[in-house]
């Protein structure tokens, strides 16, 4: 019970990684606020865990709109008590070329993914700062924040601006008790790839890229989230956590 009665904020909790960082923390005896663009979906993550007798509080979040953000790191405080942990899941990618990539889709993915990190983090640092209390930041950076991949360039500039975000808060909030990092992960399965998986080219072509031989399931990464975010590792700080398969290890000839 590494979370017990912590309180545990995620970001797109709604679907994939965050909603299993939402059920991994609550396993481990976290309070839990669910922040989703879906409102159904948060509350369904949020449902589940209280069937299971833990505690969960859904939010209907909007990333990119700073008042949203606000009321659900208030929000949050007030239903679970106090704030310990935030996650930053919520994220979106395009596919396609950046010769034909629209400014719209380019500002919405720089916006959700980047700017989407930026503002919970500021709100929930600020709150932390102010109560003299500590807490922990765990960022969803990406392989494609370390390296790059075809038809991916605002999602792959946004997540290397997260990889600098999550080092920047590192360094300036550390004295002030806060420590930040991120995961990158490689392929995971969630609805945000799954039409990947239809194809079976694509799939086999997902497995050769890892070392593993295989795409990750979505506990995986919350799992190396939550070890982030475990006090017992508490002089991790400014890390970006490869959970890739090996994949950024090197090309296989
Ligand atoms: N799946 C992968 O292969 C993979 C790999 C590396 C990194 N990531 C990152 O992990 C994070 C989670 O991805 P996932 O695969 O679980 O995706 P997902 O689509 O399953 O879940 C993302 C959630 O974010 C929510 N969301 C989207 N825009 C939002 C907004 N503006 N405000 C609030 N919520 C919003 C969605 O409603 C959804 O519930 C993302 O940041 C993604 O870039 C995923």
């Amino acid at each position: 019970m590494r979370f017990r009665d912590r309180g545990v904020l995620v970001t797109g909790g709604g679907s994939g990684i965050g909603q299993q960082v939402c059920f991994a923390a609550a396993e481990e005896g976290a309070r839990v606020a669910v922040g989703d663009l879906d409102p159904a979906n948060a509350e369904a993550t949020a449902a589940e865990i209280r069937r299971r007798k833990g505690e969960a509080h859904a939010f209907r979040l909007e990333v990119t709109d700073p008042a949203s953000v606000a009321q659900f790191v208030e929000g949050a405080e007030t239903a679970l008590g106090r704030i310990d942990v935030l996650v930053n899941s919520a994220g979106i990618r395009e596919i396609v070329s950046v010769l034909d990539l629209s400014w719209e889709e380019w500002q919405r993915v720089i916006a959700v993914n980047l700017s989407g990190t930026f503002l919970p983090s500021q709100a929930f640092a600020r709150r932390i700062v102010a109560a003299g209390k500590t807490g922990q930041i765990v960022n969803l950076a990406s392989t494609l924040g370390l390296m790059a991949a075809p038809n991916r360039a605002a999602y792959t500039a946004s997540k290397h601006g997260v990889v600098g975000l999550t080092k920047e808060m590192a360094l300036e909030l550390g004295d002030r008790g806060i420590r930040v990092n991120a995961v990158a992960p490689g392929v995971v399965r969630t609805p945000l790839t799954e039409r990947y998986f239809q194809d079976p080219a694509y799939a086999q072509a997902i497995r050769d890229i890892h070392a593993l031989g295989r795409w990750a399931e979505p506990r995986e990464v919350a799992n190396a989230i939550l070890f982030l975010a475990d006090e017992a590792n508490g002089f991790i700080t400014g890390t970006i956590l490869t959970v890739d398969g090996g994949w950024t290890t090197g090309k296989r000839m």
